[in-house]
């Protein structure tokens, strides 16, 4: 989601940074390992519509998109939207015209259960989940299910969401009935989508809170996944095989100057270390830097204790060490200097607050349809590498990396972006990441949450505007179909678009 905070700094800041080239410049045809997985992603809310039909309640986004007065750009909704929820055949044959490996989509909680507990689970929509399914295994793509992509039930949101203890069981009680439904022929499952987005966004964008609320959050959020991930490893790995992960939103900080590295470290742990640390470091729990900090500011405002909740050491052995692989959203890069005047410039308590340091983008970065998703891809290759050393090489997905625009099937800059951003993966690649698979978001055009249809990310364009919600391939989508079958990148490939796509034999 965009950073509404962010986006004041890059209109008042004022530091030009040095303008970074690709690390390594090079443009003849690159192999991907022959075991690289590839794919494309979508999230229930942002695609599926039929917000009301066939026994399903209603999300918290289907209560956001209908506020009066209404907060979405341009009032939209996504009670239709690209309508896969009676298109998913029509999905899957674009995902074979693809020719991907896999796809990544994740189930609405409340088309499954929509009390939001397992006490009634609703038919219909546990059959269109099988339906998908089946029609992906049909023709050997592989479904990677993201059990939370944000559209929490709106009933639970009222018992306070991700702020409320209980959502644990809540959360390890819907997954479970997720791997009892879908689980024999589902092996890729992911817990939770960009728990940044759900906490900071959630709680900042919808009530205006920061500082203490996301922190509550963060760590419910964590212990959700483990004790799901914990589940899954004891009851239902053994009779069913799949593997288990977490997806995080993963932009890239780099310091202005040298003196500004812990700046940068610092908005680093902030952003994403609070999630990956806990997991995938050797000590586990939450980062050293972010627990002092808050702690200290805490105490200074009068709070008897940190506005970060502890673990206990029972709960950071649980969650340490609680994934099979890490799952990378990364998009874009910012630049970071230490001023101690952000004192003062955000509200106290608050997450920017407590981190102190500022943030923004060089303006004469390339841009995109989105102001703050500037290309960067010497970012992608930084961050990657940075996970490796951290983390200790985990297995990574990228699970989301793509380009918005304003529309147009000729997406030449999306083109660029795509071919810039696996050029830096296969460099830390050849340097030893283990990188198991890139999905690229998105598989089509979708509701891009608080700017709603505004912007196009999709490898195919939907037509909003008509009824059958018509989907028709960009040349990104001949781009990457042809990356995909050579597991080649190619920067002088040119497609012939007036050539229709088609379904190569074996999909
Ligand atoms: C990350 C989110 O997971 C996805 O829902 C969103 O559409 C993309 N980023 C683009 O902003």
């Amino acid at each position: 989601m965009i950073k509404f905070s962010l986006l004041l700094f890059y209109v008042a800041c004022c530091v030009s940074a040095e303008n970074k080239t690709s690390n390594i410049e090079r443009h003849e045809a690159r192999k991907f390992p022959e075991s690289m997985l590839f794919g494309a992603a979508t999230s229930s809310y942002q695609i599926e519509g039929g917000w009301n039909e066939d026994g399903k309640s209603e999300s918290i986004w289907d209560d956001i998109t209908h506020m009066e007065p209404c907060i979405v750009l341009g009032c939209h909704n996504g009670d239709v939207a690209a309508d896969s929820y009676h298109l998913y055949k029509r999905d899957v044959e674009m995902i074979r015209e693809l020719g991907l490996d896999v796809y990544r989509f994740s189930l609405s909680w409340t088309r499954i259960l929509p009390t939001g507990f397992p006490d009634r689970i609703n038919e219909k929509g546990v059959e269109y989940y099988n339906n998908i399914i089946n029609e992906l295994l049909k023709y050997n793509i592989q479904p990677m299910i993201t059990l939370f992509h944000w559209d929490l039930p709106r009933k639970l949101e009222s018992l306070g969401g991700w702020s409320n203890s209980l959502i644990v069981d809540w959360f390890t009680d819907y997954s479970r009935i997720a791997f009892e439904l879908f689980g024999d022929r589902v092996k890729y499952w992911i817990t939770i989508n960009e728990p940044r987005e759900v906490c900071y966004s959630g709680y900042d964008y919808r009530y205006n809170m920061s500082g203490y609320p996301d922190y509550v959050c963060a760590k419910m959020i964590l212990l959700a996944h483990a004790k799901t991930f914990h589940m899954y490893d004891k009851e239902y790995r053994p009779t069913q095989n799949g593997t288990i992960g977490i997806t995080l939103s993963t932009p890239f900080y780099e310091p202005v100057s040298e003196e500004d590295a812990e700046a940068a470290e610092d908005v680093i742990q902030f952003e994403w270390g609070i999630y990956a640390n806990p997991i995938f470091s050797k000590s586990g729990d939450f980062p050293q830097s972010v627990k002092e900090k808050i702690a200290v500011k805490s105490l200074s405002q009068g709070f008897p204790r940190s506005r970060l909740p502890a673990f206990t050491p029972e709960e950071i052995e649980l969650v340490k060490g609680s994934s099979d692989f890490l799952g990378i959203n990364h998009y874009t890069t910012s630049l970071v200097y230490r001023n101690e005047s952000v004192n003062g410039y955000y509200a106290s308590p608050s997450y920017y607050d407590d981190i102190g340091a500022m943030i923004y983008q060089d303006n004469s970065w390339e841009g995109s349809a989105i102001s703050s998703l500037k290309v960067v891809p010497w970012g992608f290759y930084k961050l990657l590498t940075k996970i490796r050393e951290d983390y200790d090489n985990p297995p990574i997905y990228i699970t989301e990396n793509g380009f918005p625009t304003q529309g147009g099937l000729e997406d030449d800059d999306r083109v660029a972006y795509y071919r810039k951003y696996l050029d830096s993966m296969l460099d830390v690649i050849e340097e030893g990441s283990d990188i198991k698979g890139y999905i690229a978001w998105s598989l089509m055009d979708n509701f891009e949450w608080n700017v709603g249809y505004t912007v196009k990310f999709g490898l195919f364009e939907v037509d909003f505007e008509s009824p059958e919600r018509t989907r028709t391939p960009r040349k990104a989508a001949y781009v990457y179909k042809e990356i995909v079958r050579t597991h080649t990148l190619d920067f002088n490939y040119e497609p012939d678009m007036n050539v229709a796509i088609g379904i190569d034999e074996g999909h």
